[in-house]
């Protein structure tokens, strides 16, 4: 009997291997894939049958012959008809959860490599053109659109040029690059490939963090196995050393070029001077993957789902506090509710939804009064937020949302790669002000556990002559950087809440319009949202309508 179970890191951290092994034990063919996305019924066992693949999730290893003889109580269905899946859809990870991943027999039976084998029909121009066509934008983060770069790097004077892929998957409950990339290697390696013919470069780098083991291992196996398909073509992995920044481009071309991972002004752009100083294509992992089908299937297909000018499909990530954590790919346009409440069913605790950080830590905090914003990068920036690489984490009513945006600055703070003043500086700063107003504040119920027993979260344990010291230093040296980098001196400041709270937002609007990239630049974004939605805990009034409830 065929059995299948996923090899994707976040089942094995469910005890997925011991799973597998209990069925190779019984004597099943055990077939390893990718995840489906749906961790909540990890590790799944799918079986294959004349009716399909019928899943029981989750399992444990001691529950062989009951999903054997289908007595099983976790018995789901057949796997595709599961209405966390067959709400999907699904472009990019179509064979995600489905194909032994580093199969090229299986690869190829489910359309892989036609997107390869249109494109290289096309001339260079063509398939440019056909991305242009898509509105694929960089899914990243940032949302440029994806055939623009390419012409850039096409129109550059001919020489060495590289596609480089960015799996530096660093923002916190964001996972899609990784299970890409540990359950469709092929899918990525295809991209680089039409990437590759579409501008000209002879030779890709995949940066990929050090956190993710398995997709390392994988990728280098696939690139193996698949070098003489997309020859002349050439490919490597090469493996990040944990700094949050490098996911930022110029970081990481820094840190391929065997630097340290700092970021570069720009311009110039890495499409015209990128990696050695070369015409590059840097896009994210969910970039490349999406070209394939945007190949095989038309730019058209690809366009005609989506929302706005947010062509095509998001694989939106649920974390956090909610019960059906996982990856699902949709098109552009879903509401934000329906993704927290329908999708992923509302909170794991049970408790009504406060909060949700939309794309990683440097996204905007949402109350459920904005759930009907709908999933598109315009929306979002309209209501002072970011979608960032579509992780959504959510937070129950017990968040304490003054230690979430202490949490971004400290963040920050810890990440900064200290190029400038505003990130390295003022995410300190950042941290002692929210600090101090969450002494200042009357005592609230939601309280983060550690808080109160936390000495070194408290203003007062700060030694005020050596911040007398610092302040004497830099006094009258602040200038456009701002009063608030330089607000550490207690006997010199007014520690009111009115004063702190305004001191945090010329802190924002400081590191917003001061930093040179986006880590001090969007790090405002969670701080200022937590207390525009959420003034009462930092003290203030609570807005009108919660106040009403
Ligand atoms: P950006 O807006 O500066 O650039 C976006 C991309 O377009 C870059 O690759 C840039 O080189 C390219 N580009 C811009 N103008 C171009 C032109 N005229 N021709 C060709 N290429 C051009 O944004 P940035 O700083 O690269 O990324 C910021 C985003 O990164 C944020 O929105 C954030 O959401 C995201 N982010 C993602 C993380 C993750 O783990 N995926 C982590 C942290 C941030
Ligand atoms: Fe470095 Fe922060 Fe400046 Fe970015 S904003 S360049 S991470 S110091």
């Amino acid at each position: 009997m065929k059995i299948y179970v996923s090899r994707d890191m976040a089942s094995v951290a469910l005890g997925a291997d011991a799973v597998a092994q209990a069925f190779a034990d019984a004597g099943c063919e055990v077939i390893r894939t990718g995840s489906r996305g749906l961790f909540s019924i990890e590790p799944l066992v799918e079986v294959e049958t004349a009716q399909g693949r019928i899943g029981y999730g989750p399992v444990g290893p001691g529950d062989v012959a009951a999903v054997l003889d289908g007595s099983h109580a976790n018995r789901l269905g057949p796997v595709d008809q599961h209405p966390f899946f067959a709400g999907q859809q699904r472009f990019t990870f179509a064979r995600c959860g489905v194909i032994d991943p580093v199969s090229l027999t299986e690869y190829a039976a489910q359309d892989g490599w036609k997107g390869l084998e249109a494109a290289r029909a096309m001339t260079p121009q063509a398939v440019v053109d056909a991305v242009k066509a898509s509105g694929l934008r960089g899914r990243g983060g940032a949302g440029f659109p994806t055939g623009i770069k390419w012409q850039t790097v096409l129109d550059a004077p001919a020489g060495d040029k590289y596609i480089v892929c960015n799996a530096d998957e660093g923002d916190s409950g964001t996972f899609a690059d990784r299970m890409l990339m540990e359950g469709d290697p092929y899918c990525l390696i295809e991209g680089m490939a039409i990437a590759a013919h579409a501008v000209g470069a002879r030779h890709g780098y995949i940066y990929i963090r050090s956190e993710y083991p398995f997709a390392i291992a994988t990728m280098r196996l696939a690139i193996d196995h698949a070098a003489h398909l997309i020859a002349p073509f050439t490919l490597e992995v090469r493996e990040g050393a944990g700094a949050y920044v490098c996911g930022e481009e110029t970081a990481l071309l820094d840190s391929i070029e065997g630097k340290r991972g700092q970021v570069r002004a720009k311009p110039p752009l890495p499409a015209l001077k990128g990696l050695f100083g070369q015409p590059t294509v840097i896009n994210n992992v969910l970039s490349l993957a999406a070209v394939p089908f945007i190949l095989a299937e038309g730019a058209e297909a690809y366009a005609a789902v989506g929302f706005g000018r947010s062509r095509g499909t998001m694989p939106v990530q649920l974390a956090g506090n909610v019960r059906h954590g996982g990856l699902y790919e949709i098109g552009f346009g879903i509401t934000l509710g329906e993704l927290v409440n329908d999708v992923g069913g509302g909170t794991a605790s049970g408790r009504p939804v406060r909060a949700v950080q939309v794309g990683g830590p440097l996204g905007a905090y949402f109350p459920p009064s904005m759930f009907h914003l709908p999933f598109d990068y315009e929306a979002f920036a309209a209501a002072g937020g970011l979608i960032g690489h579509a992780g959504i984490t959510v937070f129950d009513d017990s968040v304490d949302m003054a230690h979430m945006a202490r949490f971004a600055m400290e963040f920050c703070a810890a990440e900064s790669c200290g190029k400038c003043t505003p990130c390295r500086i003022g995410s300190t700063r950042g941290v002692e002000i929210v600090d101090r107003i969450m002494a200042a504040r009357p005592s609230i119920s939601r309280r983060h556990p550690d808080e109160s027993q936390d000495p070194e979260s408290r203003n007062a344990r700060l030694d005020d002559a050596a911040l007398d010291a610092d302040f004497r230093q830099h006094d009258g040296k602040g200038g456009y950087l701002g009063k608030a980098l330089y607000s550490r001196a207690p006997s010199r400041i007014d520690t009111s809440l009115d004063a702190q709270t305004t001191l945090l937002r010329d802190l924002c609007d400081t590191m917003k319009y001061g930093s040179l990239c986006a880590l001090g630049g969007f790090t405002p974004y969670p701080v200022l949202s937590a207390l525009d939605y959420f003034p009462e805990d930092f003290g203030a009034p609570a807005p009108l309508k919660e106040a009403a409830e």
